[in-house]
This record gives C-alpha cells, sequence and structure tokens, in this order.
C-alpha cells in the first residue's frame, strides 16, 4: 500500500517516455537511489536505469538486488555526488529522474534540483519525494516528545538540533513543506504537475487497525488514495511528492 500513488505516478511517466521515443527504452535516472528500492523494479519494468549514489556500500548491496531480480543488464551503479551530476551524466538525455529521500541529506537542495533538472529530455520530469516537517511535528506530539515537536516546529530547517552548533540529533538535515517545495522545482525551471501526498493517512492508523475489523487492508488503501490528492490533508502527510516536468520548448 505504501507509495501507490508515487508508483502509480512513475508508471504514467513511464508510458509517457515510451510514446515520446518509441525506438528505445526509457532512460531512468535514481539519484540518492541507495539499494535499489526504486532502481531495481523500474528496470524489471523494462527501464535502462542508472543510479547514482555517494554511498559504496549502498550501491555493491544495489548491484547484489539487481542479480537477484536478474536485471544486472539493467542497471548501472554510478558512485558520485547529486551535485556534481553534470560530470556523471550527460545533459538533456534523460526521460526520469528520480530524487526520493536524498534531499533531506545534501548540501543545497536547490544546487542538487538544478542538476537534476538538466539531464532531462525535452518533456522528461523528475519524480521527488522528500519528509514533510509537519508531519514530523503530528508524529513527535502523538508519541508525547513535547520537545522535539516544538523544536522540528519552530526550527527554520524543520530539524532537530540545529541550533545545537554540533552535527546535530537529527539524521535529516532539513524536512519540507508543499509550497517550499513546489518553489524549489519552480526555480530549478520545472513545471510542477503534482503535488501529493505519501502515507497521508495510513502512516496515522494505529497497529493492527489496517489488518483487522472495520480498519481492513483494503479499506486502509483506499482511504490512502483518497487522501493523497487531498489538499487539506497534503499539509500533514508523512512526505511529500512532487512530479516536476521540463518543458517542450526553444528556451528551456
Ligand atoms: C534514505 S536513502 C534513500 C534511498 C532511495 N532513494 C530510496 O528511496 O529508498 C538516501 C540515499 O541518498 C544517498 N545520498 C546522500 N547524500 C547524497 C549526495 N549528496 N549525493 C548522492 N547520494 C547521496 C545515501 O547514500 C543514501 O543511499
Amino acid at each position: 500500500m505504501r507509495s501507490e500513488a508515487v508508483h502509480r505516478a512513475l508508471i504514467a511517466e513511464l508510458a509517457a517516455a515510451r510514446a515520446r521515443s518509441a525506438d528505445r527504452v526509457p532512460r531512468v535516472l535514481d539519484v540518492g537511489g541507495g539499494t535499489g528500492v526504486w532502481a531495481v523494479p523500474l528496470a524489471a519494468s523494462g527501464c535502462a536505469v542508472t543510479v547514482v549514489d555517494s554511498s559504496p556500500d549502498a550501491l555493491a548491496t544495489l548491484r547484489r538486488r539487481a542479480a537477484d531480480a536478474g536485471v544486472a543488464d539493467r542497471v548501472r551503479g554510478v558512485q558520485g555526488d547529486i551535485e556534481t551530476l553534470a560530470d556523471l551524466v550527460p545533459a538533456g538525455e534523460v526521460d526520469l529522474v528520480l530524487g526520493h529521500d536524498v534531499l533531506e541529506f545534501v548540501e543545497d537542495p536547490a544546487v542538487a534540483l538544478c542538476s537534476l533538472a538538466e539531464v532531462l529530455v525535452p518533456g522528461g520530469a523528475v519524480s521527488i519525494l522528500v519528509s514533510n516537517r509537519y508531519a514530523a511535528v503530528i508524529h513527535r506530539t502523538l508519541a508525547g516528545r513535547l520537545d522535539e515537536a516544538r523544536e522540528l516546529l519552530t526550527d527554520p530547517a524543520g530539524r532537530l538540533g540545529s541550533q545545537d552548533g554540533g552535527p546535530g540529533r537529527d539524521r535529516l538535515l532539513r524536512r519540507f513543506d508543499g509550497p517550499g517545495l513546489a518553489g524549489l522545482l519552480s526555480a530549478a525551471g520545472l513545471v510542477v504537475e503534482t503535488l501529493q501526498g505519501d502515507g497521508v493517512l495510513s502512516d496515522l492508523i494505529p497497529g493492527s487497525a489496517s489488518t483487522t475489523g472495520t480498519g481492513n487492508a483494503d479499506t486502509a488503501a483506499e482511504l490512502e488514495a483518497a487522501a493523497v490528492g487531498h489538499p487539506a490533508l497534503l499539509a500533514t502527510a508523512s512526505r511529500l511528492h512532487a512530479v516536476g516536468r521540463r518543458n517542450v520548448g526553444p528556451n528551456l
């Protein structure tokens, strides 16, 4: 159930890429793709996938996972940094770029998004998935961790420990909100076509309620599907998913 709406958006993008360029398989670049949670299924669906990641350990796991899935020939792992992508991937050649759960860790998300936009073919798209700071506030509050909830709410980056002067108590460097994420995509020259939630209500279902009684799995999936695009609920979704397109045009 998790991330079903994100999967649907990716499938639609790949169909559009196949319609645009029927003579070749879709080219996907997964930046910060880690161990291949997204990359390997995309390769299995017939795409040529390049994963750029700063972690050699993650890339080793990616290669094992791709081999186990029988798609080693369609997955390429490259060690590198999102902000120097231009040295690793030619501009203007990729149909779909994934930046899932990575902008929270990079030095400058605005620079990173420009790097992602540059490698797209005209008409291609980026798919960005990020943590939502307001969901983190709500989850900390429900867990009774009120000092952390207040800090996440008031810290400019939505991070724990920003003001401590050290490396911080938070593995993330920042969290996002919907308008901030949309603004970053626009600033990178992308047209924001989708802004939806992920884990909007499904992450709030208590323990066993998603699989028993009136809260069974099908109902939970239907509830989540109804909630992902709801504007009022977007503000508190666990994660935010955006699709931004590089327009086909002479100056873009
Ligand atoms: C939370 S994992 C997400 C993995 C995958 N995208 C997913 O959704 O399952 C973050 C990944 O980003 C990578 N990463 C962090 N900073 C990076 C950077 N500046 N450039 C490239 N990769 C980076 C990490 O090595 C890690 O594999």
